[in-house]
């Protein structure tokens, strides 16, 4: 058997009719950029988390990048984040002149460890960038109270979490505002790109829709320094048919991982800690396993498709050497690095894939 870490011609087969009417919809009105599509989905989805505002992105990055533009970051400034988490996170604080600022990680959630927050602070710290990781809220409640004392700006980066709560609220509604990203294969995915802003503040909301369109308050009238950021119609109109099934899709995840939780348990591999007060989602399933790579061409040997993320922190990536930080200097984002993997997890998983995965995994231990 061949199981593929993901494969979004599943949904599409699923929902084929009607993905093709919405497209066709969207070309007989002939609007593809700023039109009633995206209106409807930045409301259904501020409805969605219970924000009050959601402005459409060209995609996560820029939702981030934007998100910072608007409370005022850039030249000078420090924003504090973890070195664990994909790239984007780090170009868009890089893209807007501020300094991504590290801190290392819990081993058991692999979020940012709040504990070690505050000896990161300088006077130049402006926000923190915590990143719900592989769909896992990170504590937002500690990290809240940080920033409070600091008077520090809080982003969330929700690219892998949506619908995750944390004590029963939507991540993307904590901070000042919630960056989400709608890459295909997240667990609300466009068919291309697309992103999300989701703020409380009217204000910052009016900002993000001036900076994601050349800072036009009317026609060719700019007056903010802005950007051409913007979801169109054709995803927009897509996800807004998705995000009414982002419940069942992500229950659908979350009983794959129980399903892996309950049976792998017993084994030599460590598997995600999940706590009552967290509503994981699943983006990613987790675990790690000494002598990953032995493990790897066991499981590519028996056709199952298993990927790293992230297989190098962004602190030891040749890109950011500039930042002048060196091995050791995360021990537990770098232990964590060299024994993590993501087991294929998504909605149109099926039942004997699973147990094919599982037992190949039971396999491997027993020889
Ligand atoms: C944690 C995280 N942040 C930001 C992004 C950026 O999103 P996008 O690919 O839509 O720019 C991604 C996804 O790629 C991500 O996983």
């Amino acid at each position: 058997m061949k199981v593929p870490f993901g494969d979004l011609s599943r949904q599409y087969k699923k929902y084929k009719k009607e993905f093709n009417s919405i497209i066709s919809g969207v070309f007989e009105k002939g609007s593809f950029i700023l039109g009633e599509n995206l209106k409807s989905f930045e409301k259904n989805f501020a409805g969605y988390l219970e924000a009050n505002y959601a402005v459409g992105v060209a995609n996560g990055t820029e939702a981030l990048f934007l998100a910072l533009k608007a409370i005022g970051v850039g030249n000078g400034d420090e924003v504090i984040t973890v070195s664990n988490t994909a790239v984007p996170t780090i170009s868009a604080i890089d893209a807007t002149g501020a300094k991504p600022v590290f801190v290392d990680i819990e081993e058991n959630t692999f979020n940012i460890d709040p504990s070690k927050i505050e000896s990161a602070i300088t006077s130049k710290t402006k926000a923190i960038i915590p990143v719900h990781l592989y769909g896992n809220p990170c504590n937002m409640e500690k990290i809240d109270s940080i920033a409070g004392r600091y008077n520090l700006k809080i982003i969330e980066d929700c690219a892998q979490a949506h619908g995750a709560e944390y004590k029963g609220k939507k991540v993307g509604t904590f901070g000042d505002c919630g960056a989400f990203s709608f890459y295909p294969s997240k667990n609300l995915g466009a068919n291309g790109d697309g992103g999300m802003v989701v703020t409380n503040s009217g204000e910052l909301a009016e900002k993000i829709r001036l900076l994601r369109n050349y800072g036009f308050a009317d026609r060719y009238n700019s007056i903010l320094r802005g950007y051409n950021s913007r979801l169109d119609e054709i995803q927009a109109a897509l996800l807004d048919f998705k995000l009414a099934r982002l419940d069942e899709w992500n229950k659908r995840r979350r009983q794959i991982a129980d399903r892996y939780m309950s049976e792998l348990v017993k084994l030599p591999i460590i598997i995600p800690s999940v706590f009552p007060e967290h509503k994981h989602v699943f983006h990613l399933f987790v675990v790690r396993v000494s002598q990953r790579q032995k493990f790897l061409e066991f499981m590519s040997g028996n056709g199952i498709n298993i990927i790293i993320h992230y297989p190098i922190p962004i602190h030891l990536q040749p890109a950011y050497e500039f930042l002048n930080y060196k091995r050791e200097d995360f021990p537990v984002t770098e232990k964590v690095s060299e024994e993590i993997m993501s087991l294929p997890i998504y909605p149109e998983l099926e039942e004997k894939e699973i147990s094919y995965i599982i037992a190949k995994i039971i396999n491997y231990f027993r020889k």
